[in-house]
């Protein structure tokens, strides 16, 4: 394992994962760990992060420092250099210039650190602070034309220190160069593998659950589709899926999922049908807050009552990942004041949560993975990749995708409309380049003119939007001749539907969805 002591970068997961790319495990931890810990924990290097901090900011994050006696590697990444620097006795300023951006990498010693990194090799830079004295023992590996001190080592202590920052694309040999890091000076093996997760996640799961039964709630998406299988090969028939069919879900997406799970999986899935309960639970609700709760606590009152008539059971298994993790870990510092605060604001008001008070115990296999490493173990089990690759998709589902009001029959035109909307992503070969695409149904009519008849109909917005994490978006330039395409099958496909538009609002100011 190789351990990210986390100084509140916005880098440190990604650190984390371009590690793991390498097939070596790797977790962020709070930098306020003790050597105690670390000893504990026994990982063959140690990266420290980057951070919004100076290391001379009044409350600025240290860590323990008898760090640097333990004898085990510690590679230092922005703010991670300067506090090595600042801490083993040399010295940091405030440079004149700050870099930031792209910087040409002149290497000083190709060997080492920087093996088969090429020379004039551009890296991604961002700091106001350098370093101006290096301390005893350390040399300079590499400069650029801005930093004297690019990228250092103490070769014999194996401490290193780089200014850039390897782990982002724009780092053109980042991971050649994390590669030497994690390979040739922590001696690691590539062991991280998804067979080995699997075969990991399989046995730790029949430790802990032992001879008990589990509940496991299926969504369709690639998280509890993954941890379904994974929990079926552990425990069995032990293992109940359970799947609520709110009624909110895509065209055809329950029977498919049905159908994967019980004919080529061979998993039994309870299949509850409550659409007609919480189509109930909103009728006449048409302020979009309100439909949440409602449909939230109606997903709570089905769940009880059917995992009363299912079980007892032991244990609820839930697809928590990595990342819910690590934001709970609180290691998020104000560069101002000096305090920790929570840089990421949750992305999912999640509605399908469920009360903390149940009486479960908790199963959580993919806590150790990364979203991407989830799709990788869902593609090795055989997940189709319609799942696999699927779009995020909101808990209420299409309830929040018609305003207003939503009644039977508006579903009935959205889950069309959103289907033709899927086609024609998929066959221009878009769905991988979109972070969603999807429609919206409004609750005006305008009106229009088919044949030589009057129409007086419902708008679809269509809704296509670019994006890393769902925090920010950009709508997506997709070519008018897809516009064209889906607009014209939807007005004339789906009856009650006479206008196509086209949502050209980021977010922000503008949210993804439109309630
Ligand atoms: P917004 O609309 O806030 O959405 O820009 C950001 C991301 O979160 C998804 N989203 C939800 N996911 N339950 C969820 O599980 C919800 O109630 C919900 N609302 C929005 C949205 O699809 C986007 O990916």
């Amino acid at each position: 394992i190789i351990i990210i002591l986390d100084f509140g970068s916005q880098y440190s997961e990604l650190i984390a994962r371009r590690i793991r790319e390498t097939q070596v495990y790797s977790e962020v931890i709070s930098y306020r760990t003790t050597v105690e810990q670390l000893q504990e924990i026994n990982p063959k290097g140690i990266i420290l992060s980057g951070g919004p901090n100076s290391v001379y900011d009044a409350g600025a994050p240290h860590c323990d420092r008898r760090i640097w006696d333990l004898g085990i590697p510690i590679l230092g990444v922005c703010y991670g250099m300067q506090l090595m620097v600042q801490q083993l006795g040399g010295e940091v300023t405030r440079a004149e210039r700050g870099e930031y951006g792209k910087a040409s990498l002149l290497i000083d010693d190709p060997t080492d650190l920087l093996t088969n990194v090429e020379d004039a090799t551009t890296m991604w830079m961002s700091h106001g602070d350098s370093c101006t004295l290096l301390p005893s023992g350390f040399e300079i590996l590499a400069h650029t034309e801005n930093t004297p001190c690019a990228a250092i080592a103490d070769h014999e202590k194996k401490l290193y220190g780089v200014q850039f920052h390897p782990e982002v694309v724009h780092s053109v040999g980042g991971q050649a160069l994390i590669r030497n890091f994690v390979y040739h000076i922590c001696d690691c093996e590539p062991t991280w593998t998804t067979a080995a997760f699997v075969e990991q996640a399989v046995r730790e799961v029949r430790g802990k659950v032992g001879d008990k039964r589990v509940l496991l709630a299926l969504s369709g998406g690639v998280d509890s589709s993954t941890l379904a299988f994974l929990m079926h090969k552990a425990i069995g028939d032990r293992l109940t899926c359970m799947f609520i069919d709110q009624g909110f879900m895509r065209k055809h997406e329950p029977e498919r999922l049905l159908k994967l799970f019980q004919e080529q999986f061979h998993i039994p899935v309870e299949y509850v049908n409550a659409r007609d309960r919480f189509l109930a639970a909103i009728a006449g609700v048409s302020d979009p807050e309100e439909k949440r709760r409602r449909i939230g606590h109606e997903f709570i009152r089905v769940f009880e009552e059917e995992s009363r008539r299912l079980g007892p059971f032991d244990y609820l298994a839930q697809g928590t990942l990595y990342p819910d993790v690590i934001e709970s870990a609180d290691t998020n510092v104000d560069p101002k004041t000096g305090e920790r605060v929570a840089v990421k604001i949750k992305s999912h008001h999640n509605v399908g949560g469920l009360p903390k008070d149940l009486r479960f115990k908790l199963v959580e296999p993919l806590r150790k993975l990364f979203k991407d490493e989830v799709r990788k173990v869902g593609r090795s089990i055989g997940l189709p990749e319609e799942i696999v690759q699927r779009h995020p998709f909101p808990g209420p589902g299409l309830a929040i995708r018609i305003l207003g009001e939503v009644t039977a029959e508006k579903l009935d035109i959205l889950r069309d409309a959103d289907l033709i909307v899927r086609q024609e992503i998929n066959r221009q070969g878009m769905y991988g380049h979109l972070w969603q695409a999807f429609a919206v149904l409004l609750p005006i009519r305008s009106v229009g003119v088919m044949g030589d008849q009057r129409t007086y109909a419902y708008p679809i917005v269509l809704r296509f939007v670019k994006s890393e994490d769902g925090m920010t978006a950009d709508w997506a330039r997709v070519p008018y001749d897809l516009l064209e395409t889906i607009s014209t099958r939807i007005v004339n496909e789906v009856p009650g539907v006479n206008r196509v538009v086209y949502d050209v609002t980021s977010k922000p100011p503008g949210t993804i969805e439109w309630e």
